[in-house]
């Protein structure tokens, strides 16, 4: 088995009360404020972008980089946004995060915050996870009470205020600039951009957005230096990272490693894919990223790694279906999400969506004719970067992923129902004692 895990933001998970003032104080949490502080916020900065550190919400961007976007002689006040949106199918590490140690990501905003010159930070979590959220409220609670926030934060002369805010449960407020409209009270929907958050976010004012796994790793990076965040992952994937694995596999959960590790080890530190059944395909990071196979179960889990095998890292959300399972069911299953959460604001994606439900239901039903699989894929055509922000990009990517790898189990679609090819109950994890739930979406489906 690989001994590659680097649990720095897990190590105290298992810890008694690991999510309390006290247990995080005692393995030195909160030094990394006293240390930030006594430098100047730019040197702070510089911190982070000689570490590397890049953005752990999907795309990537380095986080130094985005901190120094923000304009130093702009008059009106800076903004630190903590997205905690997370609502990506299977994407469940930043919940782990907050519900376990949520004083990492409060630690780590008071040092990205001085960095910027911020002086009120909201963290946006998604409004389903109640507990999370009250967990949240009350390790503010207490930092508050321990002067870590507020005034003149351990003498230094620095204020902050953190403001929790819980979203009302919409994928697409997880979009930066969705998120800004939500916070400020509108519905969510994505904003043109210029201008960039950067220079005009949240109430028109300077906004640095991060997620909350890359602004958690800024007090590690502050108490251990940028060349021992460096000396992890790869040439330009730097640092460990969460990866969380689900689906059919024997141990599912988070586990923290260097960017650059393999399916293969994950799988290996894992306990592998359910016994007497194979790897049959997976995404990298959630449902957004296109789809692969056993054969890229080498490839570094870093950016440049999944760029070249044609995917994306994303948020390091890695399902895995065995052979049991219907790929035609499960594009559709991920394209009814999309349909549901597209937030209407451009007509590609709403329509388009809309239609591919209409046309992936033909194909579950073994009623689509010769033709449809190409049909399928100009819809996509008609959607993927002709729409108006990344949600629908993401939607097509499961769509003509799974037709790059799977056609000949699409064209199956023109005669043979998917539910016969691969019964529900051969996938599901728990017993299924009712009639298949998703069959009733689809006239006929029990005749
Ligand atoms: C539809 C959609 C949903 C998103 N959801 C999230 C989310 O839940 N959390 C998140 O951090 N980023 C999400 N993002 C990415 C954000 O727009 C943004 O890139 C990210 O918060 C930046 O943080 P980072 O630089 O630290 O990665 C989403 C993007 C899109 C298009
Ligand atoms: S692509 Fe979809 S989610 Fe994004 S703005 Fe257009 S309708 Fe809304």
């Amino acid at each position: 088995m690989t001994d590659t895990l680097t649990p720095v933001l897990s190590a105290q998970w298992g810890a008694e009360k690991s999510w309390t003032l006290k247990a995080y104080t005692a393995t030195g949490g909160y030094e990394a404020v006293g240390t930030a502080l006594k430098l100047a916020p730019a040197e702070v900065t510089d911190l982070v972008k000689e570490s590397g550190l890049r953005g752990r919400g999907g795309a990537g961007f380095p986080t130094g980089m985005k901190w120094s976007f923000v304009p130093k002689d702009n008059p009106n006040p800076t903004y630190l946004v903590v997205n905690a949106d997370e609502s990506e199918p299977g994407t469940c590490k930043d919940m782990p995060l907050l519900l376990a140690s949520p004083h990492t990501l409060v630690e780590g905003m008071i040092i990205a915050s001085y960095a910027i010159n911020c002086h009120i930070a909201f963290v946006y979590i998604r409004g389903e996870v109640l507990h999370v959220i009250r967990r949240m409220q009350q390790a503010v609670e207490q930092a508050y009470k321990a002067g870590h926030l507020g005034t003149n934060i351990h003498g230094s002369g620095y204020d902050l205020d953190i403001i929790v805010h819980a979203g009302a449960g919409a994928y697409i407020c997880g979009e930066e600039t969705a998120l800004l409209d939500s916070l400020e009270g509108r519905r969510g929907q994505p904003r043109l951009r210029p201008p960039f958050p950067a220079v005009a976010g949240l109430y028109a004012s300077p906004t640095v957005i991060n997620n909350v796994e890359t602004i958690a790793s800024v007090p590690s990076i502050v108490r251990n230096g940028s060349s021992w965040f460096g000396s992890m992952g790869t040439e330009k994937s730097k640092g460990m990272t969460i990866y969380s694995l689900s689906g059919h596999v024997n141990r599912p959960g988070q586990f923290e490693a260097p960017l650059g590790i393999t399916l293969r080890e994950l799988l290996d530190l894992s306990g592998g894919v359910r016994a007497g059944h194979q790897l049959k395909f997976w995404t990298p990071g959630g449902s957004s990223t296109p789809i692969l196979t056993g054969d890229h179960l080498d490839v570094p889990l870093d950016y440049e790694g999944m760029a070249g095998a044609g995917s994306m890292l994303g948020t390091k959300a890695l399902q895995v279906f065995d052979e049991t399972t219907s790929v035609v069911r499960t594009t559709l299953r991920w394209i009814e999400f999309y349909k549901h959460e597209s937030c209407g604001k451009c007509t590609p994606c709403r329509e388009g969506n809309w239609w591919l439900v209409q046309l992936l239901k033909k194909f579950e039903a073994g009623q689509a004719v010769d033709g449809d699989v190409d049909k399928l894929l100009d819809i996509c055509d008609g959607i993927g970067g002709k729409s108006f922000c990344a949600l629908a990009d993401g939607a097509v990517a499961c769509v003509t992923s799974a037709v790059r790898h799977f056609r000949a189990e699409f064209e199956d679609g023109y005669k043979t129902a998917a539910w016969e090819l691969f019964p529900y109950g051969a996938s599901a994890l728990f017993p299924v004692e009712s009639p298949d739930r998703s069959l009733s979406l689809t006239k006929g489906a029990h005749a």
